[in-house]
């Protein structure tokens, strides 16, 4: 009967580490503050992944690097294109919605 019950402890806890794994496994390390890049829009829209550039977004004001995204390549994801603001975009017209942001690393700030 204790064994049963240490059984079924043991295997909860895996389960539990395993969730923890899979959670953190999806979100980067965050970036520095003193390593954040401040880009304008006219300078964000270089950053279209094309051509061997990095593919950066923008939401809300952060400045999200897509370019190692399996799901952006050459800074393109279902019709949309980096180097471009997309807050409107994500919030309206995604099925995710923002909470795909933190499976990216976020770099930056527009600045006005
Ligand atoms: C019709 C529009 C869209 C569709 C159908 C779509 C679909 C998807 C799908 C299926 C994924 C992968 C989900 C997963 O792995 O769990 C994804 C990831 C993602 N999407 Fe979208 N998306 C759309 C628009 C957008 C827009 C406008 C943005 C703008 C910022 C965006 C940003 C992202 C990001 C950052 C990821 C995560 C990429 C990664 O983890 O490598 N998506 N999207």
């Amino acid at each position: 009967m204790k064994k049963r019950w240490l059984f079924g402890a043991l295997l909860a806890l895996l389960m539990l580490t395993c969730l923890i794994l899979t959670a953190c496994a999806d979100t980067p390390d965050p970036v520095p503050e003193e390593e954040m890049i401040e880009l304008t829009l006219e300078e964000l829209a270089q950053f279209d992944g094309k051509d061997g550039r990095h593919a950066y977004i923008a939401v809300d004001g952060a400045i999200y690097d897509v370019t190692d995204s399996t799901r952006w390549n050459n800074g393109q994801h279902n019709g949309y294109s980096a180097g471009n603001d997309l807050t409107e975009e994500i919030k309206n017209s995604s099925p995710h919605g923002v909470s795909k942001l933190k499976t990216v690393p976020m770099i930056g700030r527009l600045k006005d």
